[in-house]
């Protein structure tokens, strides 16, 4: 065999099979422990390919040890794992997984948005814990989803398939992006707004935008403080964008109402996460593709992703153009 590759963790057969009938495969055969960077510390100097998660560190260090490598594939379509620089620098081509998990990660969105908004993990644990005595008018009431305003912070792929879904609820949608989109303003019915005026009146601020130095922290203390005290926090996106401790505090003072994360800082969260211990905050780990279908149209378009820049065919999926070196 030609090249060798190493996979970070137990991927789809669909996938695995598609690398083992070119190359000689490794893989960290585990579904639930990433790899230990020294393993991949190890690996990194043999091998031509590397498919990685998100929960993975490919950074300058890891790099400076390869001899060989040619591509690095996230399994994501997010990259703030990666370090783009270090990677160009050295000509190793980095790709990702864009178009196939937009839909299924703005269902969980909705899921989300709506789940936070009605209540729905409370109520049933509620229900569940015996607390249910009876009916009562103001018993576990929530937030309108119909009709109300949400603020989309990043209106690419999926903040579009996001204001697709608000649409169907009549809702008002507000965009901010770093440049304006007037087509999908035109077809989807939207508005642009700047970030404070998106913030004060919007219901529902839905966290979309990439994590890049630009975005890191970018809703902050100074942005929560500018929501409405009914409105609802979503971040489906990566957990660095907010600031999790300004949002505990504004949590608790009332200075918004509830918040839905499927994202953290850290994770996988700490258990001891002042923000787990909130009734208002609904908490999912990282699941806004986690479909049966498109996790594994994920993983095979990783591996295909692999094998066109390891072939030295044209990869529409590379993050960092001009590279494909050794090829
Ligand atoms: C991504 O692809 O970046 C998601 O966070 C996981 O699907």
């Amino acid at each position: 065999m030609r090249y060798k590759v190493f996979v970070t963790r137990s991927i789809p057969e669909s996938a695995r099979k598609k690398l083992e009938a070119l190359y000689a495969v490794e893989m960290w055969d585990s579904e639930n422990t990433p790899v230990p960077r020294g393993i991949l510390e190890t690996k990194i100097e043999e091998i031509d390919g590397l498919y990685c998660l998100l929960t993975e560190t490919i950074d300058e260090e890891l790099l400076s040890r390869s001899k060989n490598l040619k591509v690095v594939s996230n399994m994501a379509v997010g990259y703030n794992n990666i370090d783009i620089t270090a990677a160009s620098k050295r000509r190793i081509s980095v790709t990702n997984t864009p178009g196939v998990l937009t839909e299924t990660t703005a269902d969980l969105t909705f899921s989300l948005l709506m789940a936070t908004a009605r209540r729905i993990v409370e109520a049933s644990d509620y229900l569940r814990e015996g607390q249910w005595q009876t009916w009562s008018p103001m018993q576990l009431t929530g937030q309108d989803i119909f009709g109300a305003t949400i603020g989309i912070i990043g209106m690419g792929r999926i903040g579009e398939a996001v204001a697709k879904r608000a649409k169907g609820f009549d809702m008002r949608v507000l965009y901010h992006n770093r440049s304006r989109k007037p087509e999908v303003e035109n077809h989807l019915g939207i508005e642009y707004a700047d970030l404070q005026s998106l913030l004060k009146e919007a219901d529902y601020v839905c966290v979309m935008t990439p994590l890049t130095p630009e975005t890191k922290g970018l809703i902050g203390k100074d942005e929560l403080s500018l929501m409405k005290n009914s409105a609802i926090l979503i971040n489906t996106a990566r957990g660095g964008i907010v600031d999790e401790n300004a949002l505990y505090e504004a949590l608790v003072d009332g200075t918004i109402w509830a918040a839905g994360l499927d994202v953290f800082d850290q994770e996988p969260v700490d258990l001891n996460h002042p923000l787990l211990t909130l009734p208002n905050v609904t908490t999912l780990p990282h699941i806004g593709s986690a479909s049966i279908k498109t996790r594994t149209t994920m993983a095979e378009l990783a591996a295909e992703n692999l094998i066109e820049v390891l072939e030295g065919r044209t990869c529409k999926n590379v993050i960092n153009s001009e590279p494909q070196r050794r090829v």
